[in-house]
């Protein structure tokens, strides 16, 4: 990808019809939050870029596994010690769980310093007969239910990104002082569910990593640093005006990139072939993914992915399946074969979450854990029998103990929604179901 893409700037998708993007009523206060925002210092850096991409390229080749997850949507409020804390404590010990049982590195993605725009399916939400236009994020506008609050401000763009940039500075110093380092049982204990039967299984892989780490050490005499585990940023790059200002052309790279994350994916909404969504992410230099659910043509999927990725470049795209667990039968095998027609180099990757979401009889919006992992274990086989791989799953969890999934192995049900439900937008599984769902992955690797 370089500087002479056709027709290409980092503006030209404003001549495509843009989905999903919010109107603003004050149109020099977005130019100016824009123009703010386009000379602040970039997010990260194309290194950090280009080194995600060749893992992706690693995982393609079905040598290593992504493990992508985190929060539906990020909120300012929760931006705090505690929640970074906990969300990095779970991507690290589930991956911990899962390359001991798929044999083979995992790369960790968060959702997470970015994930603050969301699509929705209406454009107005009612509430007792009062009709407000929806809350599309904390980057967008607000989520308290009155007029005021669901103006779109550009004022938060320039919060999100200060909000991005604080997250990332807090992972990047945990990881850096030695957050992921087994040496450090704090963080690899599962103080918030050890009576469950899995915490022993679990307890049983830190004790045998440790005890091989410490064997290593003492036959060497040096310690082993198990200190670097990078983790990754991405978001749905949604509201094009702010992943523009933050797109660079960097000299020595002769390419363009969006330095606001490492990873950035088109929803299912925003994914049309002439859209402004597709035109911008044309010419970026990042990996990206595309989510792909039941609506998806063969056709649209083999024109999509000509369009970004004509070069067939390695580690750049990256397909991210979520047809839910009654339709990935029917789904998964065609999307494989199309792109297998046009010898596509794609990394796989199982959203086993958004096409499993369903509503109770209360209205809250749920998924039940037995369709997440059935989804898992089906996109597994099916790739396996068509000679492909899955390189990954991206999943919506917490590392809190909160009631938003039902079932796992602490048996949550409707009744206990109500109990801890907090996301602003999808339900996530939960630090136990989380982990849970791990275990399960590599236990069904072992046996298969
Ligand atoms: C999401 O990832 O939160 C989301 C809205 O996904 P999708 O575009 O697959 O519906
Ligand atoms: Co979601």
């Amino acid at each position: 990808m370089n500087n002479s893409i056709k027709n290409w700037k980092p503006g030209s998708w404003i001549n495509f019809k843009a989905k999903q993007q919010p109107s603003y009523p004050d149109k020099e206060r977005l130019d100016e939050a824009l123009l703010r925002l386009s000379r602040l210092p970039p997010l990260v850096s194309s290194w950090e870029i280009e080194s995600l991409k060749s893992h992706l390229s690693i995982a393609q080749k079905g040598e290593a596994f992504i493990l992508q997850g985190g929060d539906c949507a990020e909120t300012f409020s929760e931006c705090n010690s505690e929640n970074i804390v906990q969300k990095l404590k779970i991507l690290l010990q589930m991956s911990l769980v899962l390359s001991s049982g798929l044999k083979k590195p995992v790369i960790r993605i968060g959702r997470l310093a970015g994930q603050y725009a969301k699509p929705r399916s209406s454009d107005e939400e009612t509430i007792d007969g009062v009709s407000l236009p929806s809350y599309r994020g904390d980057l967008i506008n607000r989520i308290g239910f009155t007029k005021q609050d669901r103006v779109p401000d550009p004022e938060l763009l320039i919060k999100a990104y200060n909000t991005s940039a604080m997250t990332l500075n807090f992972v990047r110093s945990l990881i850096d002082g030695g957050f992921a380092d087994l040496h450090h049982p704090e963080n690899w204990d599962l103080s918030l569910f050890n009576k469950s039967p899995m915490a022993k299984q679990y307890q049983n892989l830190v004790d045998s990593v440790s005890n091989s780490m410490n064997f290593f050490e003492s036959i060497t005499g040096n310690a082993l640093s198990t200190q670097r585990a990078d983790i990754y940023t991405s978001h749905e790059g949604l509201h094009l005006p702010y992943e523009q200002a933050q797109t660079r052309f960097l000299e020595h790279r002769n390419s363009w990139y969006n330095l606001t994350t490492h990873f950035p994916w088109i929803g299912m909404r925003t994914a049309d072939l002439d859209g402004a969504h597709v035109e911008y992410y044309r010419g970026i230099s990042n990996p990206m993914g595309i989510k792909i659910g039941t609506g998806c043509s063969d056709d649209h999927l083999i024109s999509l992915v000509e369009k970004l990725n004509p070069a067939n470049e390695m580690g750049r795209m990256v397909l991210i399946t979520r047809f839910g667990a009654s339709e990935i039968d029917d789904h998964l095998p065609r999307v494989i074969k199309a792109m297998e027609k046009i010898k596509a180099n794609i990394l796989w990757i199982c959203d086993p979450m958004h096409g499993n979401t369903e509503s109770t009889k209360e209205g809250y919006k749920t998924r039940r854990f037995d369709n997440v992992v059935s989804e898992i274990k089906s996109a597994f086989s099916i790739h396996k029998k068509l000679g492909s791989y899955l390189g990954g799953v991206h999943l919506e969890l917490t590392g809190e103990n909160v009631t938003e999934c039902i079932g796992g192995a602490s048996g949550l049900t409707e009744l206990d929604l109500s109990k801890a439900y907090k996301t602003q937008v999808d339900p996530r599984l939960n630090y136990e179901q989380a982990m849970e769902v791990a275990i399960l992955i590599a236990d069904h690797i072992k046996k298969n």
